[in-house]
């Protein structure tokens, strides 16, 4: 696939997420076989007065390209100013958010608000697209609501207005994340344009990815929370999507080794104080594969170091066994 001039290997990508799709986490992921990663949403107008924060989130390093940047907001010269740092620092693709539910968003009018008013979000894109010299593009969702399905046509117009390739996540901005996700959108988004459509939701299995280009006809999938703990999954999916051979789970000590690569990558990029508050939830995430999740969760709330937490995943992911997981992401 092609995204303007960017070459995409295969179709199987990394769905933005805030507070996991950090840097080391889209290295990671990268390695595991996504084509294509993308950073979490962050507002445009912290983004353009260059704030602290905002920027430590656009950090993205050589290893990851072709990455994504992705911003929101409404105003479209906020928003080129914006796509213009993003392009500078680094990112190959600029995508625009016009499908985050949450409500302080929505209340400015910005991300999933605007799946109500195509001819904003027309408007964006094309002063986007003019003010930098990477390709734009969008995520969006099926629509507001159920009742009204806007993206084949915010499609249409952001095909005109110059993006270069459009991502839906099948469900309406309402429905949020929960519930399950209606691929046929998808389809429907592709029969409207011919620039790439990738999609998203649902994808919580290497074989739902092969379901999911079959049945919706999308040049790519990104893959949202089946990822969580299961890098394992892009090159699972990978194979079977250019019709190689099932590649089995990774052993425990394999989960154990990568898990303390993330951790470590994290405590780099965070420092110790807020990596150690993210370590619970980052890492049970893997350890709910194995036996004993229960123990594993009380004892990582104890942990004070990386070199405690070293021997803990070393002694727990050692003497734990594999169990198949029950899906608790939804
Ligand atoms: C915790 C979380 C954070 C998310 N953050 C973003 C985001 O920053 N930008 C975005 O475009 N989508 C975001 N999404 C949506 C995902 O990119 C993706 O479209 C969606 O999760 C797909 O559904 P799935 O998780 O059921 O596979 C987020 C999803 C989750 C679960």
């Amino acid at each position: 696939m092609r995204i303007g001039h960017v070459s995409v290997a295969h179709p199987i990508t990394l769905a933005p997420m805030e507070e996991h799709t950090n840097p080391p986490f889209r290295l990671l992921m990268k390695q595991h076989g996504a084509s294509l990663v993308c950073g979490e949403r962050i507002d445009a107008c912290d983004v353009a007065k260059r704030d602290r924060r905002a920027m430590r989130l656009l950090s993205t390093t050589p290893g990851e390209r072709p990455s994504v940047g992705q911003i929101s907001g409404r105003d479209p010269h906020e928003m080129s100013e914006a796509a213009k740092i993003v392009e500078a620092e680094g990112f190959s693709i600029v995508d625009l958010n016009f499908e985050c539910p949450i409500r302080r968003l929505i209340g400015r009018g910005e991300g999933g608000a605007l799946m109500a008013d195509p001819t904003a979000i027309a408007k964006i894109v094309e002063s986007v697209v003019k003010a930098v010299s990477i390709p734009v593009t969008l995520k969006i969702r099926s629509g507001p609501d159920g009742e009204n399905e806007t993206a084949p046509e915010i499609a249409r117009l952001a095909e005109k207005a110059g993006a270069a390739a459009v991502d839906v996540h099948a469900r309406s901005v309402a429905q949020s994340y929960v519930g399950g996700p209606d691929w046929s959108v998808v389809t429907r988004v592709k029969q409207a344009v011919s620039i790439p459509v990738l999609g998203s939701g649902g994808i919580r299995e290497a074989t739902d990815t092969v379901r999911f280009l079959k049945e919706t006809g999308a040049d790519g999938v990104a893959i949202g929370r089946g990822c969580l703990g299961n890098p394992w999954i892009f090159q699972q999916a990978r194979s079977l999507v250019l019709g190689g051979a099932a590649i089995a789970p990774p052993s425990p000590t394999e989960r154990a080794r990568v898990l303390l690569t993330l951790v470590e990558g994290e405590f780099d990029y965070y420092g110790n104080h807020l990596a150690l508050k993210r370590l619970p939830r980052t890492s049970c995430y893997f350890a709910k594969f194995l036996t004993d999740f229960a123990g594993f969760r009380t004892a990582v709330q104890q942990v004070k170091n990386f070199a405690d937490f070293r021997r803990l995943v070393r002694d727990h992911f050692n003497s734990a066994s594999p169990q198949s997981v029950v899906d608790t992401t939804n």
